[in-house]
């Protein structure tokens, strides 16, 4: 017996590394291949205020300064995705934070060199699914 579904929306951002080098179409054909559906979909650029708030769990260690260089550097394009456990599924498709270890398969192993411009972000729980969507898609309710 598998486990029962639950239909989950989950907070993704395509960040400026791979609006930058042409990959948008890629990563995204990877999500609707896999049969999450596109809830909405918003190309921005942010500003420092919006990467704080983004990344409040981050805003105090060592490596934020350069995050939030990176993720104010360029458009990025902010999904909601909406699937059975759509939050573990995509967080899986990604692969781990650093590129350079994650598996093959993934976006990061397949797509991306690097620990810190490591192509995309997924809300990591329900709590953080919750707290993302309502800051990037507030009307979405
Ligand atoms: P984190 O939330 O730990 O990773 P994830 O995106 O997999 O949820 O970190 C947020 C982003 O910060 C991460 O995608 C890349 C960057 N980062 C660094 O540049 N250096 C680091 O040591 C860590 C942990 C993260
Ligand atoms: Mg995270």
């Amino acid at each position: 017996m598998g486990a029962a579904a639950v239909s989950e929306r989950t907070l993704v951002l395509i960040k400026p590394d791979a609006v930058q080098r042409g990959l948008v179409g890629e990563i995204i054909s990877r999500y609707e291949r896999k049969g999450l559906a596109i809830v909405a979909m918003d190309q921005r650029t942010i500003d420092a205020s919006q990467s704080d708030a983004h990344y409040a769990e981050h805003v105090d260690k060592p490596f934020y300064p350069g995050l939030r260089e990176f993720i104010t550097s360029g458009p990025l394009v902010a999904l909601v995705l909406e699937g059975d456990q759509a939050i573990d599924v995509v967080r899986q498709m990604n692969g781990a934070t650093d590129s350079r270890t994650a598996a093959p398969g993934t976006i990061r192993g397949d797509l991306s060199l690097s620990k810190s411009e490591n192509l995309v972000h997924a809300s990591d729980s329900p709590d953080s699914a919750k707290r993302e969507l309502a800051i990037w898609f507030p009307h979405l309710g």
